[in-house]
């Protein structure tokens, strides 16, 4: 007997439909899996026949033939593990067929006839519905997440008998999508930092305009404490900016069972010893690298020069295109990449250079090694390089709690708004368009009257010539 179910693969970010068919005919007991599943996939059989024991049903005794169409489409995971048991049972008459009819499934069984959750969900949830399927089986921790896919209605179930409970024909609640992760806030807040004016403003020029930035301080200067807090300034992600965001975040497993959509910006912060692979993307089959995981959000790269060079290297075309391309044999996946990156670095080796009471130890050659260690593409990258000076346990005292991130995300939202009537953010406009632009508006009333979002662009770029001309003259060898 044939039966057939729908259900889905991921494919690097994305899933496509696939269909389960199943045929239990006659010859010798054997289990043959077809339609380039990988090891995972293929592995189904060793998880489906004992879970369908240990449920108390029948393991066939004949030929069980599954092929997993389109055939020529390598397909991984376990995603595909419930279609295959049910496409068993229904084919050996042990459950009804019927409602599979608009249905899919999805999920991993475990070998006590569980339902396991599985990764990348709602891409797979999308997939299901696009087979024009209009309801979907998937594991409880996940269905949260499917339920993100609008007009789908999505089963929770927690067993392959509870499955096979609604083939005969039971009643299983709908599942609402989970309440949003949380409100979009971040836990830190600009309030807490005393002092740095610059590096504030320039955090805010950054974040208004897209622009990608370099804190360059001795240690302790508070350059880790400001970049943690650009997510908070950002503006809140939008419905569709965040179904991206939690798409990536799913694909690559980092979700935690029974969440819904992903509101607050992603901040990433990898260790400088991460590969290359690990920082850009990469694997077979293709997984999200830190730059993807931080798309809508922040990347920080904290101790930018100890970064492998190759890494940091690799990250260039990503900056420029905001998105990441990882070609296999087996297909081309594509990643968006479209973060701000925000870097951290001391001045030099020791730390101290410029510090107005501690003396640098680094010799000139030691210098001049920490100042190409970033290489000068990269640096050209980061529109907005600003120093952070270290402040004495006085000048931390004497001044004032900073303004709070929620004001600051007020003025930058303000600015978002001029520049997404206007088209392009403020970092992706080219030199023609900046000389327009800058052109176009009339600056007799002086700076205060020029619409914010050019001022802070203009600001910006200033700020970041004076800085790489005061950084060339701090960085030269100290005997010249
Ligand atoms: N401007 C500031 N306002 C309030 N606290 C500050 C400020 N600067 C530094 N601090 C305090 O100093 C601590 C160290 O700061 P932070 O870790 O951000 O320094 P850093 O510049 O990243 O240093 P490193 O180069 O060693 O990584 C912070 O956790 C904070 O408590
Ligand atoms: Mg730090
Ligand atoms: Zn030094």
């Amino acid at each position: 007997m044939l039966s057939r179910v729908r259900t889905a693969a991921l494919w690097g970010l994305e899933a496509f439909p696939v269909e389960c068919e199943i045929d239990v005919g006659p010859g010798l007991p054997g289990f043959i899996l077809v339609g380039l599943p990988d090891a995972s996939a293929r592995e189904a059989r060793e998880r489906v026949w004992p879970a369908l024991r240990n449920a108390g049903f029948q393991v066939p005794d004949r030929r069980v033939t599954v092929n997993l169409a389109p055939a020529e489409r390598r397909k991984e995971g376990s995603s595909m593990d419930l279609a295959v048991a049910l496409g068993v049972l229904c084919a050996t008459s042990q459950a009804p067929a019927a409602r599979l009819d608009h249905a899919a499934a999805v999920g991993e069984v475990a070998l006590d006839g569980g339902l396991r959750p599985v990764r990348g969900t709602l891409s797979l949830a999308e997939a299901a519905w696009r087979t024009g399927a209009q309801t979907l089986l998937c594991a409880a921790p996940a269905a949260p997440e499917a339920a993100l896919v609008e007009g789908l209605a999505v089963h929770a179930v927690a067993s392959l008998e509870e499955a096979v409970h609604w083939l005969r024909g039971a009643d299983l609640p709908r599942q609402s999508p989970a309440s949003p992760d949380d409100e979009g806030g971040s836990t830190f807040d600009l309030a807490d930092v005393r002092g740095q004016a610059v590096a504030r403003r320039a955090l805010e020029i950054a974040a208004a305009g897209g622009h990608h930035a370099l804190l360059v301080g001795p240690p302790g200067a508070g350059k880790s404490m400001l970049a943690q807090r650009m997510p908070g300034i950002l503006p809140p992600l939008r419905p569709e900016e965040a179904l991206v965001v939690t798409r990536l975040h799913s694909a690559a497993g980092l979700r935690l069972p029974g969440r819904g959509l992903m509101r607050a910006r992603p901040f990433r912060a990898p260790h400088h010893s991460l590969s290359r692979p690990a920082l850009i993307g990469g694997g077979s089959p293709p997984r999200p690298g830190e730059i993807s995981l931080a798309h809508h959000g922040v990347l920080f790269l904290d101790e930018l020069s100890e970064f492998a060079r190759s890494s940091l290297d690799a990250l260039r075309a990503p900056l420029e295109t905001g998105s990441v391309w990882i070609a296999r044999v087996s297909g081309v996946a594509c990643f968006p990449a479209s973060a701000l990156l925000i870097g951290a670095m001391n001045p030099c080796r020791c730390g101290w250079l410029g510090h107005p009471k501690r003396g640098c130890k680094c010799t000139p050659t030691e210098l001049q090694h920490y100042a190409a260690r970033v290489s000068g593409p990269v640096l050209d990258r980061l529109d907005l390089q600003v120093e952070v000076p270290a402040l004495t346990s006085g000048e931390l005292l004497a001044s004032e709690p900073g303004e709070p991130s929620a004001r600051v995300r007020e003025r930058v939202v303000a600015a978002r708004s001029v520049q997404s009537a206007r088209g392009t953010l403020n970092a992706l406009l080219t030199n023609r368009e900046l000389r327009e632009l800058s052109r176009s508006i009339q600056p007799a009333g002086g700076w205060s009257s020029m619409p914010w979002t050019v001022a802070a662009c203009r600001l910006a770029r200033s700020i970041g010539r004076c800085v790489s001309r005061a950084r060339s003259q701090i960085w030269r060898p100290k005997n010249e």
